[in-house]
This record gives C-alpha cells, sequence and structure tokens, in this order.
C-alpha cells in the first residue's frame, strides 16, 4: 500500500499528534507525517513535532500554508486541538481531506468557544450520563461536517474534570489512530 502524506494542525499539547506519530513510527499507520502547523508558537506539540524531526509551520497566512502543504503533496489534513477557524477558501482547496477530532458526542456540545475543558464542565453541570468523542470530515461550519465515528464514554457521578477529560483522551488516542487508518487504506475523500 501506498505511503499517504499527512499534515496535523495544533494549538496545544498534541497528545493526539503524539499517538499519530508513535504510530505511523511503529507502522500501524501508513503514513508520512510531512508536517506539524500551529497557530500557537508555544505549543507543546511543536516540541514533539521536533522531537520527531517534523517539519513544523506556524501559520499566520494560509496562501503560504497551502504553498507549504503542496511542497509536501499532503493527502490528508488532521486537525488535532487546532484552534483557528480554517478560512473557507483553505477548506474548499482540501475539501474532504480534513479531519477533526471533537471531544463530546456532536451535535451535543460542539459549536463556537466550545472546546477543551469548556465541554467538560458543561457535560458534568448538566449531570449528562453519557459524554463521547466524534471523529468528522471538515467543512465550513464549526464542528459540522459529515461525521465518520463517534465513540461513547459514560460519565460517573463521582467525576471530577480532569477524570472526565482524562477518559476523552484516552478515547480519542484509541479512535483517531484507528480512523485515519481506515481511511488511508480507502481513498480518504469524502463522498
Ligand atoms: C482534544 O480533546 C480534541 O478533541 C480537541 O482538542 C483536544 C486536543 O488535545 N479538538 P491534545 O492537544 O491532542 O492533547
Amino acid at each position: 500500500m501506498e505511503i499517504k502524506n499527512l499534515a496535523i494542525f495544533i494549538s496545544g499539547s498534541g497528545t493526539n499528534l503524539q499517538e499519530i506519530i508513535d504510530k505511523s513510527r511503529n507502522g500501524y499507520l501508513k503514513a508520512n507525517i510531512k508536517l506539524v502547523v500551529s497557530d500557537n508558537e508555544n505549543a507543546y506539540g511543536l516540541k514533539r513535532a521536533k522531537n520527531a524531526k517534523i517539519d513544523t509551520f506556524i501559520v499566520k497566512n494560509y496562501k503560504e500554508l497551502l504553498s507549504e502543504l503542496d511542497k509536501r503533496e499532503i493527502d490528508l489534513i488532521v486537525l488535532a486541538g487546532f484552534l483557528s477557524i480554517v478560512p473557507k477558501d483553505f477548506i474548499d482547496s482540501f475539501k474532504g481531506h480534513i479531519l477533526n477530532i471533537h471531544p463530546s458526542l456532536i451535535p451535543k456540545y460542539c459549536g463556537k468557544g466550545m472546546y477543551g475543558s469548556k465541554v467538560h464542565e458543561l457535560v458534568l453541570e448538566n449531570k449528562e450520563g453519557i459524554s463521547g468523542v466524534t471523529v468528522h470530515f471538515v467543512d465550513d461550519k464549526i464542528d459540522h461536517g459529515t461525521i465518520i465515528a463517534r465513540d461513547f464514554v459514560p460519565v460517573y457521578n463521582s467525576d471530577k474534570l480532569e477524570d472526565l477529560e482524562r477518559r476523552i483522551h484516552k478515547t480519542e488516542h484509541r479512535i483517531y489512530p484507528r480512523i485515519i487508518k481506515t481511511l488511508l487504506e480507502g481513498d480518504i475523500i469524502e463522498k
């Protein structure tokens, strides 16, 4: 099978990025991570990329970013905790080749301002018995494109924010590489 080229976009810690790096290095993913893109030059994920000797790019201008991606013949863009809103033109250029992971069961707890701990705080506040993770294609609306997979995560009465956050992250680390693998083995694009 042909090795596909990935670009991973992050803004923060990059634990999902690390999973994808590890699983491409151990052969689980037939992927070459060509570029890690961030909108935050202090993102810890950039250190992870540098440790793995992967090129990094701080995005200020999406036209420049497009040319960096073209140069590297990127097949799939993986958003992994990327907090900026990606411009419509950019999405159109890569339509059907951009994935995102969201730490709730979309359409619940998603949309503008709904990211990170905020999601889990509200889930706990509303005493939801269940939360989860959603992987979807990216379109020009926030947390909105076609859903590829969801995984459910229990919420317990005794949960503190960090308990739920940890459980969700663990599920993300399992589901995201698995979905990426499936897409890489097929023809990736959303039909
Ligand atoms: C994850 O919870 C993901 O669902 C969301 O951003 C977070 C990124 O976490 N989109 P990390 O930086 O990969 O640890």
